[in-house]
């Protein structure tokens, strides 16, 4: 969908919306409107039970006086009280009720919101930004594409601050791709995205500036990564490991690091998972799809900002040469690890990728994402993200950063009560600490892999993937963190 920006003007075709606020009173665009129709937006508000509430509609078929299709009258409460959410909604409801009426071309009217937190160019950047993320569709493996809803082509904001939300939407438009990129990730199956094919998708970032460099098997096993290589050493596909980095700010400057966990599939190895659902678990790469949409995003948009993205992309497959529980693996960072359950994967993966990008890169924090524990969902949902952290600022910071972009995160406990648990009678940790406090006792693991660093951990088995659909997400993948962690640079990390 194309996404335009110009004055407030009454197109000769297509649908046409309104952004109406609550009372619905006759002035400014709607008032203009209510002329051009004879009265018939006043009638017809007058005859329902139309206010303007957020999330309203009103559909006025072939208005008189007009020659638009359909004339949306689209409730956005009162204008004092909008936020950034409120205006994405709209512009996500006004993509599914076109989508749905076979709508192509549309233009929307913005006009009359705006408020001490919200300028009128961001509202309308805002609505596109909605519409835009609403507009995004996975339909690539559907032969059969007629009873689907019919993508739209053409958006025009119309709106007296043109320049300015164009500007805003300029950057948002960088975010969308980013976060495009993540959905597409985590909803390919995976026998097209496994770890090479990953990898190869990574590469592409090339493009945008973002310097790629990936580490086979061979390249592991000599730099000491026992922990990730015995994850993926069941698997007939070779494990990767890649290094993405984007130096858009001082150079010398630290950077800040993102760590992702790619398990393209997570059977469980010898600790074989049950099989009811176990298809979901090819989002088991959401936190690497997410660190490679941000580095997408941070990199479109130019951001003024040194940052590093390191994702450790394996398979957890069971055959005659999987790991097996007792085995004791030795990690880069000389640690051993008893493995008592093979299906507790993405914390192996992590504990070498953490150490390596600690190692290399020494940065100012590091953040890791990963679809780690389902015992996050059952202590969260799906609307919350588990943090987990060394540092009480950077806790702050993100907490804020997930308010502001509606992508939120709850902070956890940790400490060493949590900590014991995973100490092992053979080795120097063992890779599950029980039941009880399951999202913690596998943070505290990652966190024996963090020497010095400000670090936080988001467990995103919740919201990365199986995504409750909303007005501005219908994919199964939802892109969550790239907002929230781009937010986070923009606020504090940059310039
Ligand atoms: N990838 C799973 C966690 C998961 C479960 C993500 C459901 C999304 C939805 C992870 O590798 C896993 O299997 N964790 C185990 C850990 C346990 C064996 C200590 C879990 O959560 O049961
Ligand atoms: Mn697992
Ligand atoms: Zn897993």
């Amino acid at each position: 969908m194309k996404i335009s920006f110009s004055d407030i003007s009454v197109g000769k075709s297509g649908a046409l919306a309104v952004v109406v606020t609550e009372g619905a009173t006759m002035t400014g665009a709607l008032g203009d409107l209510d002329r051009k129709t004879g009265g018939a937006i006043k009638r017809a508000i007058k005859a329902t039970d139309f206010t303007g509430k957020s999330g309203s509609i009103l559909d006025l078929v072939t208005p008189q006086g007009l020659m638009v299709s359909r004339l949306l009258l689209m409730g956005v409460g009162k204008a004092s009280a909008a936020t950034a959410t409120t205006m994405e909604n709209l512009g996500g409801d006004l993509v599914g009720r076109l989508e749905r009426d076979k709508e192509t071309a549309a233009a929307i009217i913005v006009d009359g919101v705006s408020n001490a937190r919200l300028r009128a160019e961001d509202a309308a950047a805002h609505v596109a930004f909605g519409a835009k993320l609403r507009s995004y569709r996975f339909d690539k493996y559907k032969s059969k594409k007629k009873d689907d809803p019919v993508p739209m082509k053409t958006l025009s904001v119309g709106t007296k601050v043109a320049a300015g939300a164009r500007k805003a939407y300029s950057t948002f438009e960088k975010i969308a791709d980013g976060m495009f990129l993540t959905r597409d990730l985590v909803n390919e199956p995976p026998n097209v995205l496994f770890p090479k094919e990953f990898a190869r998708r990574a590469r592409a970032l090339s493009k945008v500036g973002v310097k790629v460099e990936v580490l086979g098997e061979a390249q592991m096993h000599k730099l000491g990564m026992g922990s990730l290589l015995g994850v993926g050493q069941g698997s007939e596909r070779e494990s990767q490991l890649v290094v993405m980095r984007w130096n858009g700010g001082k150079p010398g400057d630290k950077p800040v690091a993102f760590v992702g966990k790619g398990v393209c599939f997570d059977t469980g190895g010898i600790s074989l998972k049950p099989p009811a659902g176990m298809e979901d678990m090819k989002g088991d790469m959401g936190g690497a799809a997410c660190v490679t949409g941000l580095m997408h995003a941070l990199a479109a948009r130019k951001a003024k900002v040194n940052a590093v993205g390191v994702i450790g992309v394996v398979e957890n497959m069971p055959d005659g040469n999987a790991q097996r529980p007792g085995d004791i693996v030795t990690s880069m960072s000389g640690q051993t690890i008893e493995i008592i359950n093979t299906d507790a994967e993405g914390r192996l993966v992590l504990a070498d990728a953490l150490h390596y990008t600690e190692k290399r890169f020494q940065p100012k924090f590091m953040i890791d994402l990963a679809t780690l524990t389902g015992a996050i969902m059952v202590a969260l949902g799906k609307e919350y993200a588990g943090l987990f952290s060394n540092d009480d600022l950077l806790s702050k910071q993100l907490a804020e950063a997930g308010e502001a972009e509606n992508e939120k995160v709850w902070r956890m406990p940790m400490g060493p009560a949590y900590d014991k648990a995973i100490n092992s009678q053979f080795a120097d940790m063992k890779n599950t600490g029980g039941r009880d406090g399951g999202s913690i006792t596998a943070a505290q693991f990652l966190l024996r892999f963090v020497k010095s660093t400000k670090w936080a951990h988001l467990d995103i088995a919740g919201t990365a993937m199986a995504s409750p659909k909303s007005s501005i997400n219908q994919s199964w993948g939802s892109g969550w963190g790239v907002r929230l962690l781009n937010r986070l640079v923009a606020d504090h990390y940059e310039g």
